[in-house]
């Protein structure tokens, strides 16, 4: 063939290879060429495993400690754009959720994958209904906790206590099990929280009222005092029905990925919820409103909100509620969340700690460290004020987020289930350790 010819040739196949999909990795150890797939932005990791050096190497791995940039499933639950400070449950603009649909509808949603007609709807918010009282014994679980304990710490135990009441949550591969424990979780998770509040304040327990909305109940069995009847305000109904809306599901957070990973060993969905309850539980991702409240507490007047941000810039400090591993742009839910506060704020009273946070936030957003970072005001930067201006003290926060966040848990339990490419979650590892040695008897140790 014709030298020229063939060049031309080769050119013209490498840019149809260039165009291809598909990565080509030369191994500089060995001058082989690989040929990867890209799909969905992605590589395989197990496609890596082939670039060895010799027979006897196990292959190449990807490492990526905290999972900064690795997809662990494909889902189609939620989607978030980071940059442009997007999220969607199912494809519909939270914005749109918040002012237009209800917590049970969205919570129907990120579930089924559809909006609910309205019998469909009817019918779920019935069996959610009529599922919110617990077992009587669970009382017993809750009595044994100190006045003083952590309400997460409570709903952590009572939520995997729930899995010793329903043998048939095991049954998992059964949709009509799922089902069940689907109604059973979103039902009762509000029943355990405000039964936690009351035991921490000495209240006696109160039971649902099904007459109630999924709020106006949870508000019920945390304020009813002596009234017969409890009337929930309707503001701060629809203010919580909005903040649990907000809150309902984002996408592979430290729980959801929880959720995953717990419930791919085929535990029962009581079990994993409490794993990823648990993972909430943590400062830095749901704890976060809670430890927003504490922060602000501590700077506790806006002259001295300058010597706070210099203490953070100094590294001394983390400033709660801000920054984000996706959104590198405001969180859409903190900027609907700060609107709800007014409206909470005219019924209830304008929260003082108010002031401290917008002088937080002014600053903030203006800052160099903080715009460098790409540091904005996340879901838990206002909830918190919003919160305690409801009444509800600083340790319930994270409670509240773990409420609305089981349906999407569950939402993310049943996509792995079902997912044929999912199996049990087993990390690899690099190992830096000793090679092999030799024990050594206790009285030829140390010195
Ligand atoms: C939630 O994942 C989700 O989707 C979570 C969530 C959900 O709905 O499930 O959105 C809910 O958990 C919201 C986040 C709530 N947590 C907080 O508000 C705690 C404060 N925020 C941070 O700790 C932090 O921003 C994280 C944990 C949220 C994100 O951490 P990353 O992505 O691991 O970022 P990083 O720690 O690598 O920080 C990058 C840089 C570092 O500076 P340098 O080392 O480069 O100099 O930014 C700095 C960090 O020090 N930084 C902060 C900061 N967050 C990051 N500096 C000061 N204050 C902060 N809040």
């Amino acid at each position: 063939m014709d030298p020229t010819k063939a060049a031309t040739t080769v050119a013209a196949e490498d840019a149809a290879q260039t165009r291809r999909d598909s990565l080509t990795i030369i191994d500089n150890r060995t001058g082989k060429r690989y040929e990867i797939p890209i799909q969905h932005g992605t590589i395989r990791a197990m496609d890596l495993r082939q670039i060895k050096v010799d027979e006897a190497d196990f292959g190449l791995m990807s490492y990526d400690p905290a999972f900064t940039n690795t997809a662990s499933c494909k889902s189609r639950i939620t989607y978030i754009d980071g940059e442009k400070g997007i999220l969607r449950y199912r494809g519909y603009p939270i914005e749109e959720l918040a002012e237009r649909s209800t917590y049970l509808e969205t919570a129907y949603l990120l579930i089924h994958g559809e909006l609910p007609t309205k019998a469909q709807l009817d019918d779920w918010t019935y069996h959610i209904t009529h599922h919110t009282f617990i077992h009587e014994s669970i009382k017993k679980f809750l009595d044994g906790f100190h006045y003083d304990a952590h309400p997460m710490g409570m709903l952590v135990s009572t939520v995997a206590a729930l899995s010793t009441f329903y043998e048939d949550a095991k049954d998992i591969f059964n949709p009509e099990s799922r089902r069940k424990q689907t109604y059973r979780l979103i039902g009762k998770m509000p029943t355990l929280a405000a039964f936690s509040y009351r035991h921490s304040i000495g209240m006696p327990y109160v039971y649902p009222d099904n007459d109630l909305s999924y709020t106006g109940n949870f508000l019920n069995m945390l304020f009813k005092t002596t009234e017969l009847k409890y009337k929930p305000n309707p503001a701060l109904e629809r203010a919580l029905d909005v903040l649990f809306i907000l809150h309902a599901d984002h996408e592979q957070n430290c729980s959801a990925n929880a959720m995953r990973s717990v419930g791919s060993s085929h535990v029962d969905p009581y079990s994993a919820t409490a794993a990823a309850t648990a993972a909430l539980y943590g400062p830095l991702h749901g704890g976060a409103n809670e430890a927003v409240l504490r922060m602000l507490e501590d700077i506790g007047s806006v002259n001295n909100v300058p010597a706070y941000i210099k203490r953070v810039k100094g590294g001394e400090k983390r400033l709660m509620g801000f920054g984000h591993r996706i959104y590198k742009n405001y969180d859409p839910r903190a900027r609907i969340i700060k609107e709800i506060a007014y409206q909470v704020f005219d019924v209830m009273g304008r929260n003082p700690l108010l002031d401290i946070a917008l002088e937080v936030e002014r600053i903030a957003l203006e800052d160099e460290y903080f715009v460098t970072r790409k540091l904005y005001p996340n879901v838990d930067f206002y909830t918190g004020l919003i919160y305690q201006s409801m009444g509800f003290p600083t340790t319930m926060f994270p409670v509240l987020f773990a409420i609305p966040r089981t349906s999407g848990w569950i939402a993310q339990w049943e996509e792995m289930l079902l997912d044929p490419e999912q199996k049990i979650a087993r990390p690899r590892q690099v190992y830096l350790g000793y090679d092999q040695r030799s024990y050594i008897p206790i009285e030829h140790r140390g010195g």
